[in-house]
């Protein structure tokens, strides 16, 4: 969600800062600002909106200092205004912070209740004004700070810059990440190793509850007032990783990136002489286990929904998968001795975390499949599945659920394999199916102009747009109608095929276009039967098959692309691809905000 930095060093900091929000705009982008010290002082600037706000604003009014923190915002308490941006500040500290504090409510009657006054509409002031309180009752910030954690309840990371301490910065954090940057008489501490990447690849990451003093030239890191000690770690993330190329968006450059990536996570997963699965060693026999829970939220869902279709048929092993969000609350009675997958690109997500938590108290083994091996749910499993997706920045999420993809199906194939239910001849079969992949992308990618053309003369002037979509095809539907919607803001959904006729088929009519997801696979004739169930009710009907397919149905569609042949087991990926180029050529062609759509942020570190 939000995003922090918190600089101190020599050398002025508000340029650093603001290079720090540019990279850090992806998880918020409501509002921005920065604070410095100057003689002792807190100054801020603060503006609504994008960066280039605050970067106007500086530029009208200039902010020295060589101790400063910054923040971009995404709203959960308040609206996006400059009076609700970051820093809050009193006149004893400024803060910056992300996530949620949950007991705010209480904290602002009892700070209230001492005379305290209020000025936003923010759960971070209360932390403000507590921190102040315990200040101004001659407590050290460091004796404030260790307090104040006993007090706060929630997820949350924040940084916390005191008047008169142009010595000191301090962090802390409870479920949301926050990471110190350790460089040469300076000092740096934000949400993760991205944001300090520019600044140097000497990196701690903070525990849970760990809340840390930095100076100029050091840190030292806290539980509760025991001091602990936290390996400093090297970084591999260069500074360079960040810019979109040549391409005009993050999300087109993803896109593009696809076939790398692809190629790099397979190779981690894969022996392509001898076309063998190889997964990291498991804390678990594929044997032992009677049942797998797959949970995550958004695109990470939908990759549970295809993994469940892989797991079941080549590992014969039982499936649940749920929304994360709703995982947790309904108290599944979990087997004693089971694996629950969960699936995130950030690793962040605090209702994939938390439906963890739920897992881990049922006993179960937590496998975690996830693009940031130094993140909290990465730390909470028992043992990752990583994603080679490099960082994603484009809000909407395509290489990292592509190789999410990638991930589930070696980790079914290794349970096939395990469990006896999947021979050699098959691994070697899927194995050579999946080594085409990055070629079969580059194919479609090829083919964009073709995207491009359905995106402009069919999609982007619909009001409703129906994906529809059978067997492992269905999941794509869904993603496709997901990316779609948060790209271009037209109201889209995905069906099974199967159902349209229980319902949604009455929503059809020539206003109405239908992208059909169907390679030939064991059901085509099933969804063929839905797609002349459309036509007969006059639908416009968009066909993303194989040639074969496009071949029995095309002539009846209003448009079709045939995608390259693949086999079926990995078509779901290949078929990502093309609902990916769908939904950004529309997006556009609207001319809507691609790599950063309104209301929408990176990682949602918040319920
Ligand atoms: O970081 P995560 O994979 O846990 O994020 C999960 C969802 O928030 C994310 O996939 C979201 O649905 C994207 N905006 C989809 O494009």
């Amino acid at each position: 969600m939000c995003g922090i930095i918190g600089i101190i060093g020599n050398a002025p900091v508000t340029p650093l800062l603001v290079d720090a929000l540019k990279r850090l705009e992806y998880r918020g982008y409501d509002s921005a600002g920065v604070a410095t010290l100057i003689n002792g002082h807190i100054d801020r600037r603060r503006a609504e909106g994008k960066l280039v706000n605050l970067e106007a604003r500086l530029r009208a009014e200039p902010l020295s200092g060589t101790i400063g923190i910054g923040h971009t915002r995404w709203a959960t308490h308040g609206k996006p205004s400059e009076r609700n941006a970051h820093p809050i500040a009193t006149d004893r500290v400024a803060i910056v912070h992300n996530g949620i504090i949950e007991n705010f409510q209480e904290l602002k009657d009892e700070l209230a209740a001492e005379g305290r006054r209020f000025e936003s509409d923010t759960d971070t002031e209360a932390v403000a004004q507590l921190l102040t309180s315990y200040l101004e009752r001659q407590m050290t910030p460091e004796a404030a700070m260790g307090k104040a954690m006993g007090r706060l309840r929630g997820a949350f990371a924040l940084v916390a810059m005191f008047s008169g301490r142009h010595d000191i910065l301090m962090g802390a954090r409870r479920g949301s990440s926050l990471a110190v940057g350790h460089g040469d008489g300076e000092m740096y501490v934000g949400t993760d190793a991205l944001a300090l990447a520019p600044f140097t690849s000497r990196v701690t990451y903070l525990e849970d509850d760990d809340w840390v003093v930095l100076s100029s030239s050091g840190c030292t890191v806290y539980q509760g007032e025991t001091k602990v000690e936290r390996p400093e770690k090297k970084s591999g993330l260069s500074g360079a990783l960040i810019g979109k190329g040549n391409h005009q968006h993050f999300m087109l450059k993803e896109i593009y990136e696809q076939p790398a990536v692809v190629g790099d996570t397979l190779q981690y997963y894969l022996d392509p002489a001898t076309r063998t699965v190889r997964t990291p060693a498991m804390p678990f026999d594929w044997t032992d286990v009677s049942r797998l829970t797959m949970t995550g939220c958004g695109t990470a869902f939908y990759a549970c929904m295809v993994a469940k279709y892989w797991f079941e048929k080549l590992a014969r092993l039982p499936v649940e998968i749920e929304v994360a969000s709703e995982f947790r609350y309904r108290e599944p009675p979990l087997p004693e001795g089971g694996v629950c997958i969960a699936v995130s690109q950030s690793g962040e997500t605090i209702d994939t975390l938390e439906a963890m938590r739920y897992a881990k108290s049922q006993k179960q083994i937590l496998l975690s499949v996830t693009n940031v091996p130094e993140s909290a749910i990465a730390r909470f499993s028992h043992a990752v599945l990583p994603t080679l997706a490099g960082p994603e920045i484009g809000v909407a999420s395509t290489k990292a659920f592509t190789t999410q993809l990638v991930v589930l199906l070696s980790a079914a194939i290794a349970a096939g394999r395990a469990r006896g239910t999947l021979s050699r001849a098959e691994e070697e079969r899927l194995a050579l199916a999946m080594i085409e992949l990055p070629a079969r992308i580059n194919e479609t990618l090829n083919m964009e102009g073709d995207y491009r053309r359905i995106a402009e003369n069919t999609l982007a002037a619909a009001r409703d747009v129906l994906y529809l979509g059978r067997g492992s095809s269905f999941p794509v539907a869904l993603e496709g109608a997901l990316k779609l919607k948060e790209l271009s803001y037209i109201h889209a959904e995905g069906y099974a095929g199967g159902e349209m006729k229980h319902g949604p088929i009455a929503l059809i009519d020539d206003a109405v276009p239908v992208v059909v997801v169907a390679p030939s696979d064991s059901i085509f004739d099933k969804i063929a039967s839905n797609f002349e169930q459309v036509r007969a009710r006059g639908g416009k009907l968009v066909l993303l098959s194989d040639a074969r397919g496009v071949a029995k149905l095309g002539a009846k569609a209003e448009t079709s692309i045939a995608v390259p042949d693949i086999d079926p087991v990995v078509a779901p990926i290949l078929y990502t691809v093309a609902v990916q180029l769908l939904a950004y050529y529309t997006a556009l062609a609207k001319g809507t905000d691609i790599d950063q759509p309104r209301n929408l942020a990176k990682s949602v570190t918040v319920e």
